[in-house]
């Protein structure tokens, strides 16, 4: 807000008070109700009208509906379009945007369900137009690392910038100091240039003078999830399919992110246990790549999104 990057129109409140009189004065729905910390992705309401917002203030504030995070909202416009993750270097002067991504954070398929650390993703994300890039680096990505600067705390390293092209054109819905998960398993494999010295230019300061090229390939994940994931689900389940991480016939690529060694055997431990990646001259080849590969592995009670890539293809 402070230095006009285009965001949601929002405010804070830390009196239930104010927060309602902000909610009578408001006319647009749906608004947007959030508890301002940390809670696990769940503390978000989308109200439809007055009363619903008005509840929901009293149930985060009042009621603690999602414990201490509560004694804090905000209130915010509720924005619409495609979304777009952009990863990018920046040595805390020079910003370098990775290739575009697209994640799929509903758990099941054609965005339904409920949010998720991310089931798939895809890269090159089509909605992502070298136009929209043109108008994202000039009011977001340089605007952000400018504005950290100015105050005082530059940043250098992974600058992850979460997107939404609205009607009135793009803008930021969140910022991660890190790499994205799953956006990392389809952004870096499709990188030409070498890690290691990308890296260095962005901790010595010379990324102005650092290439960074990616392949003009696609690439796209999809994720194996436990049974029940994002709500309760069971682990140690044996996992079949995999020899040494990488799949019979090669193409794919298996990150593992919720695995576990039990007695010499691979079995699940966590809720998104494998990423598995493929890379291909097109989206349609890389989707069908990835999921090919995908069909040789299982456990019990895997779960997996069977659509990922369908919307970009759809836009392409
Ligand atoms: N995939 C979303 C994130 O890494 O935050």
């Amino acid at each position: 807000k402070k230095y006009g990057i285009p965001t949601a129109a929002y405010e804070t409140f830390a009196d239930a008070g104010e927060a309602a009189a902000y909610v009578r004065a408001n006319r647009k729905y749906p608004l947007v109700v959030k508890a301002d910390g940390l809670a696990l992705g769940k503390g978000v309401l989308i109200c439809e009208d007055e009363a619903a917002a008005l509840a929901a203030v009293k149930s985060i504030m009042e009621d603690r509906q999602f414990g201490a995070s509560g004694s804090r909202i905000v209130i915010e416009e509720f924005l619409t379009g495609p979304e777009v993750s952009v990863l990018s270097f920046t040595d805390g002067k020079t910003v370098v945007p990775m290739v575009s991504s697209m994640d799929h954070k509903r758990a099941l398929d054609g965005d339904r369900g409920l949010n998720t650390g991310g089931m798939g993703t895809i890269a090159p994300n089509p909605y992502y137009t070298p136009q929209i890039a043109q108008v994202c680096m000039e009011t977001i990505f340089k605007p952000t690392v400018a504005a950290m600067k100015a105050e005082g705390r530059p940043f250098k390293g992974c600058l992850y910038f979460g997107l939404m092209l609205t009607p009135d054109g793009p803008k930021v819905i969140e910022y991660n100091c890190r790499f994205g998960d799953p956006e990392t398993q389809v952004v870096l494999p499709l990188l030409e240039s070498d890690l290691l010295a990308v890296m260095q230019a962005a901790t010595n300061g010379t990324l102005a003078q650092t290439e960074v090229k990616f392949s003009g390939q696609s690439a796209a994940c999809v994720v194996l999830a436990s049974g029940g994931y994002p709500q309760h689900y069971e682990k140690g389940k044996p996992i079949t399919g995999l020899a040494d991480g990488q799949l019979p016939g090669g193409g794919a690529t298996v990150y593992h992110a919720g695995t576990a060694l039990a007695d010499n055997v691979l079995v699940t431990s966590g809720g998104r246990v494998l990423g598995v990646t493929a890379v291909a001259d097109s989206l349609f080849d890389a989707v069908a790549a990835a999921y090919g590969a995908a069909d040789q592995i299982g456990f019990e009670g895997l779960h997996r999104r069977s659509d990922i890539g369908q919307k970009a293809l759809a836009a392409l």
